[in-house]
């Protein structure tokens, strides 16, 4: 089959190469799906980079060539023994995520993911709209409804609203009853309002963090102030959710304020949370949901075919992507 096989870390065009290698099978809970579009995320980027440097312990192993990306939608072709639930033609989408970063992934004609990260892809949804919602709309699905579940009319901020966890997370936040302030380029404010943010700030003229507004949530996806000086733009009882390991490369990137923010915390200078991302079938059945009767939408910047994968990954590794960037498998 043919897979985006790297076997170094650097820069996608120069390392990310097209290649046919061996069709994986699937094992015990397994199933092997016939990828027909997969999405490109923060991890995707970090494995091929091989920055920030204190995740290539977590970036796997690429002597023998790493396959990079996790989200998947498309069609199953085998499954292993013991999955009984799903079944060879079945249309289905999810994630191949197996805790690290996973080196068998989805930038290929067939990938393996776990049973229990998939379920069956509702008609109404595209290949594509599936492919791009996995990772990013789970993620701000756990932002608002697991770790800083949303009330009627809570102020909430989400800096970085125009990504691709931003689009879901302004989306969801506002479907939920939320009053959303989205903070993004110029270019992408029309965007961030459609979405259903009340009001929209230009982070090229403005800084929420000096402004008078006072939010009850931030989800900030971007960590480019210090979390000290985040924290001042929160309410009393004001919850900060960090959720960023920042867009450069070296040593920590993000990772610092990351770090920071987790100190202020313990320190009760604010309520610090951070979010995770979980793959289960009950947390993407609720995404399908929400896409299937149009509360929200995938924000789809650009598709890719798979021989272009490295400009994929390179156009996320831009940090200008509006929303999501997906890759085609014909
Ligand atoms: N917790 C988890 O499990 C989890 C999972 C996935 C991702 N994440 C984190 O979520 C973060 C965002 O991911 P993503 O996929 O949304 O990234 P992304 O798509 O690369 O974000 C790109 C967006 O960042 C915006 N941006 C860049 N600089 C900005 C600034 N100074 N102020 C406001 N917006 C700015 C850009 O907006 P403009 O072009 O409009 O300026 C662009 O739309 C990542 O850093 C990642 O580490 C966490």
């Amino acid at each position: 089959m043919k897979a985006v096989v790297h076997h170094r870390y650097g820069a996608p065009e120069q390392v990310l190469a097209l290649t046919d290698i061996e069709r994986p099978e699937p094992g015990p809970g397994q199933v092997l799906v016939r990828v027909k579009a997969t999405g490109v995320n923060t991890p995707d980027w970090i494995a091929v980079t091989g920055t920030p440097y204190l995740l290539r312990a977590r970036a796997g192993e690429m002597r023998r060539g790493a396959v990079r990306g996790t989200d998947l939608a498309g069609t199953v072709e085998a499954v292993g023994d013991d999955v009984t639930d799903l079944r060879p033609g079945q249309d289905v989408f999810g994630s191949a995520w197996t805790g690290g970063m996973t080196t068998t992934g989805t930038f290929a004609e067939y990938a393996l993911a776990p049973a229990a990260q998939l379920i069956g892809k509702p008609a109404a949804l595209s290949f594509e709209t599936a492919a791009a919602s996995v990772m990013s709309g789970l993620t701000a699905l756990h932002a608002w409804r697991a770790t800083t579940p949303v009330h009627d009319g809570m102020r909430v901020l989400v800096n970085g609203a125009s990504g691709g966890v931003g689009t879901f997370a302004v989306q969801i936040a506002a479907h939920d009853g939320a009053h959303v302030t989205g903070v993004c380029g110029p270019g992408n404010l029309d965007l961030v309002r459609s979405l259903g943010a009340a009001a929209a700030i230009d982070h090229t003229t403005d800084d929420f963090t000096a402004g008078t507004e006072r939010y009850d949530a931030i989800l900030d996806n971007v960590l480019n102030h210090p979390p000290s000086r985040t924290i001042r733009a929160l309410a009393e009882g004001g919850v900060l959710m960090p959720n960023s390991v920042g867009n450069t490369g070296g040593l920590l990137a993000g990772l610092g304020r990351m770090a920071r923010a987790n100190l202020l915390g313990r320190l009760r200078r604010a309520d610090v949370r951070f979010v995770t991302t979980e793959y289960h079938r009950e947390a993407l059945t609720a995404l399908a949901r929400l896409l299937e009767s149009g509360a929200i939408r995938a924000v789809v910047d650009h598709a890719y075919p798979l021989e272009e994968t490295p400009k994929a990954v390179a156009h996320m590794l831009s940090h200008r992507a509006s929303g999501n960037i997906v890759i085609t498998v014909p």
